[in-house]
């Protein structure tokens, strides 16, 4: 007999004579001559109460259905006469497919600190609160692709392996097949005996290769890994990330932001739909203020503040800053909180930032000190969406690399783009991890990647 999934029998309007289930046993409760195991599966929450009586209630076989066994079940489902429950599974017969010593599972039926399981990343998502939140993740990733595709946007794989830094921050992550560094000096290409003939990195974004495209094919976004060996050992960094990039071509700062506050709140809508069960368990043990929040992210526009607005604000707030506000350099997160939690009290988008602060590619201002960015800060994870309209006048384009220290000629093919037809366009990043910290209160984005990859971390 083909397996069902617990999810869709828990579904049911009516019972069935013959069904078959599998999973992994949570708990089992011994009482006379018969026996209850709450099975979970993974495909939601909600366990599956299975009555054992008769020769399957018998020591021998209860022995080996201790919590983390592997079985198959077949029975009947049925009306349960317990109360929170609709449907219990009476069993026919019963087949140990692969045993858990009680003495070394390490999921035992308590609370396990997030540290704890954090070194039993294998073993973590088997918990109800790893299951929510990975099966949370699955539908997000859904809600992405179903959002840019309802909105006429082509999908683009991006590459991992580059040989250009999109950021121009640094923070690369090299990768070599070479058993030795090439020595640094000499004047001659010192990686001409590597792989690629030259240096090669993983990704820090796509941007510039979704900017290519969407000068092709209009609009595109990419959704893949990110790598940043950002040495910051914060609970919103990871070495590994997913980043969602839409590019759009005849678009501008205005298209971008409506763009990104567009797409925060169908992802909210989405994930209120369709993952309802799994929200209330963060809502009930990891942030009562959850409902309100994803209330806050939906309910009204987004604010928006110029750069040179939110200093003046910083500084007329008399907040003891751990660090003091200086106009001209990049917003703390704690500022950035105390203008959206604060000082808003809703989401909210700072534009226009001084030029010297961002990346060589964001268009140039009339005022010419300033660019066409856009940060969007939300409560309690800061920055979630950074972008901007790129510069799409060679000169000026050529003028911010020489500025900005850049060499030319690894960017020859983003130049052409500026020769060729060159047209207003813009984009953003939306960190996947941020936004899945927001949609579930989890304040730590270690819990939020099935196996993060920060400093010093690459079990698993
Ligand atoms: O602001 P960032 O660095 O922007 C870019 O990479 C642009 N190329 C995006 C674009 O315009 N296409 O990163 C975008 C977002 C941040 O707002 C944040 O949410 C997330 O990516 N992010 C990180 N998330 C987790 N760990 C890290 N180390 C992150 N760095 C950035």
């Amino acid at each position: 007999m083909k397996r069902t999934d617990i999810r869709r029998l828990l579904e049911r309007e009516a019972g069935l004579e013959a069904v078959r289930v599998c999973g992994w046993v949570r708990t089992r409760r011994d009482a006379k001559g018969i026996s209850f195991l709450e099975l979970n599966d993974g495909s939601c929450l909600r366990n599956l109460q299975v009555i054992l009586e008769g020769s399957l209630a018998e020591e021998g076989l209860l022995k080996r259905l201790t919590t983390g066994c592997a079985v198959a079940v077949e029975g009947a489902l049925v009306a349960s006469p317990a109360a929170g429950q609709r449907w219990e599974l009476r069993a026919r017969g019963l087949e140990v497919l692969g045993e858990a010593d009680p003495e070394s599972y390490p999921l035992q039926k308590k609370r396990h600190r997030d540290e704890f399981l954090r070194g039993i990343a294998h073993l973590r998502p088997r918990t109800n609160k790893y299951g929510a939140l990975f099966r949370i993740r699955s539908e997000a990733a859904f809600a992405v692709h179903r959002f840019f595709r309802e909105r006429g946007f082509f999908h683009l794989h991006s590459p991992i392996l580059t040989g250009s830094d999109c950021e121009g921050a640094g923070e690369l992550f090299r990768v070599t097949t070479l058993r030795e560094p090439p020595p640094a000096a000499g004047g001659e290409n010192p990686w001409a005996e590597d792989f690629f003939g030259r240096e090669a990195h993983l990704t820090v974004s796509g941007q510039l290769e979704a900017e290519l495209f969407a000068c092709a094919l209009g609009r595109v976004y990419t959704f893949g890994p990110t790598f940043r060996a950002e040495n910051s050992n914060t609970p919103r960094h990871a070495a590994e990330f997913w980043m969602i990039e839409p590019e759009m071509a005849f678009a501008d700062l205005e298209d971008d932001l409506e763009l990104a506050e567009a797409l925060v709140k169908q992802l909210v809508h989405h994930l209120r739909e369709h993952c309802r069960e799994d929200l209330e368990l963060f809502a009930r043990w990891v942030d009562p203020e959850l409902p309100a929040r994803l209330e806050n992210l939906v309910a009204r526009p987004y604010a928006r503040i110029p750069y040179a607005e939110a200093v003046r604000i910083l500084q007329a707030a008399g907040e003891p800053f751990e660090f003091p506000v200086q106009p001209g350099a990049d917003l703390q997160t704690e500022h950035e909180r105390f203008l959206c939690e604060r000082h808003v009290g809703r989401p909210v988008f700072v534009t226009d930032y001084p030029k010297e602060i961002k990346p060589f590619y964001m268009r140039v201002n009339d005022d010419g000190r300033t660019v066409a960015a856009m940060d969007l800060l939300v409560p309690r994870v800061g920055e979630l969406v950074g972008g901007s309209q790129r510069e799409e006048r060679l000169a000026v384009l050529e003028r911010r690399m020489e500025e900005t220290g850049l060499p030319r000629e690894p960017y020859w093919w983003y130049l052409d783009i500026r020769r060729y037809g060159t047209v207003p366009h813009a984009g953003f990043g939306l960190g996947f991890e941020r936004f899945l910290m927001l949609a579930t209160g989890v304040a730590n984005i270690r819990d939020v990647i099935p196996f993060p990859r920060t400093p010093r971390s690459l079990e698993f």
